[in-house]
């Protein structure tokens, strides 16, 4: 069965599923992660992958032709390969894609680009082995480094770099990231650091706005616009170098206002539907799933939450108001 999307408020039309499919990570990122004091969802609270690729299957019939699978780290979960396969197998979606830490993607790549998967995210806030191991809390640099390397060995197209920058953690490696773009067919995309769950070290001070970003870049050169595919680029505003491999794209998630634009709703690693990632109104829909309600009534609230979905975020008219859900379960 196809319909067409669904248009939230604002006249938006949404259709990229963001899925979290797990809470946990083998990394500790400063932002996201504290070594202590995050506790994970208990394992039967988690969707299973049978209840995950049953709701996606529903939610095409919402209108959601894109789904993206993030965590967490999709990788750790045991089993996500036969997983990513089975959703591949979903003829409505017209794209699949994963954003990683890349710590175990050597490992993985060559199944997931078997499952027809040719995009990858990959998160990277720094080049240099000891600044990763402070900012990640782990000193795996290197496996990283190489996943990448075997991601574009594999020919994945593209591989998009996301560097969350910060200022005084990693600002200073902004040129060092674009001109990566110079030599290697990479994305690079810097995100703006967003407060995002209760404490995660967000301040003003540490905050560094896009157009701020895209002034330091243009010492390396001009920069040349390329045009944006909303269905696959979301929110970046993407940009070349003159004569450079890859590309830059930047992410205004706080200072950019493409609320407007925003055509994702996400489904928490619990399976909670939540139209921002700012908001933390949800819909429960795995209580309904496991109380065996019929499919039409999981769809209606899929509906609701869609056309539910916030204009915007605020997040500047009151001062950046946190979401308290921690992003492992969100999923960025
Ligand atoms: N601000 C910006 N980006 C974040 N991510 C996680 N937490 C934050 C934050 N507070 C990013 C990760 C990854 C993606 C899933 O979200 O670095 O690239
Ligand atoms: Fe793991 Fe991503 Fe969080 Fe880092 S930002 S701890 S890689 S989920």
């Amino acid at each position: 069965m196809n319909s067409e999307s669904l248009p939230a408020q604002n006249k938006r039309v949404v259709n990229y599923l963001r899925l979290s499919i797990t809470d946990r990570c083998n990394l500790r990122c400063i932002y996201c992660m504290p070594e202590e004091g995050i506790s994970f969802v208990p394992h039967d609270e988690i969707l299973s992958y049978e209840e995950m690729l049953h709701l996606v299957r529903l939610a095409t019939q919402c209108g959601i032709r894109k789904v993206r699978l993030t965590g967490g780290e999709p990788l750790v979960r045991k089993g996500f390969i036969d997983f990513l396969e089975n959703l591949s197998n979903i003829t409505e979606l017209k794209e699949i894609s994963l954003t990683t830490n890349g710590v175990l993607l050597k490992h993985f790549a060559a199944d997931i680009k078997k499952c027809g998967i040719g995009r990858i995210n990959i998160s990277l806030d720094s080049l240099r082995p000891e600044r990763f191991f402070k900012i990640t809390g782990r000193n795996v640099f290197k496996k990283v480094h190489e996943g990448i390397r075997e991601a574009e060995r594999l020919g994945f197209d593209p591989i998009k770099i996301n560097m969350v920058a910060m200022k005084g953690i990693n600002d200073d490696e902004i040129l060092d990231f674009a001109r990566l773009t110079l030599k290697k067919p990479y994305h690079v995309r810097f995100i703006e650091f967003m407060p995002v769950g209760k404490e995660n070290g967000w301040s003003p001070e540490r905050f560094i706005s896009t157009g701020e970003i895209l002034a330091k870049i243009q010492q390396l050169g001009d920069l040349q616009p390329i045009e944006q595919n909303t269905l696959l680029d979301g929110p970046a505003r993407r940009y070349r170098l003159e004569g450079a491999k890859g590309e830059i794209g930047l992410i205004g998630a706080l200072s950019d206002h493409f609320c407007d634009q925003c055509n994702r709703m996400r489904l928490t690693a619990e399976g909670h539907l939540r139209g921002c990632l700012f908001s933390d109104k949800e819909i429960d829909i795995k209580t309904p799933l496991r109380e065996k309600r019929p499919d039409s009534e999981i769809i209606g609230l899929m509906k609701l939450a869609i056309k539910n979905k916030p204009k915007s975020h605020g997040l500047f008219k009151s001062g950046p108001r946190k979401c308290v859900r921690p992003m492992t379960t969100i999923g960025g």
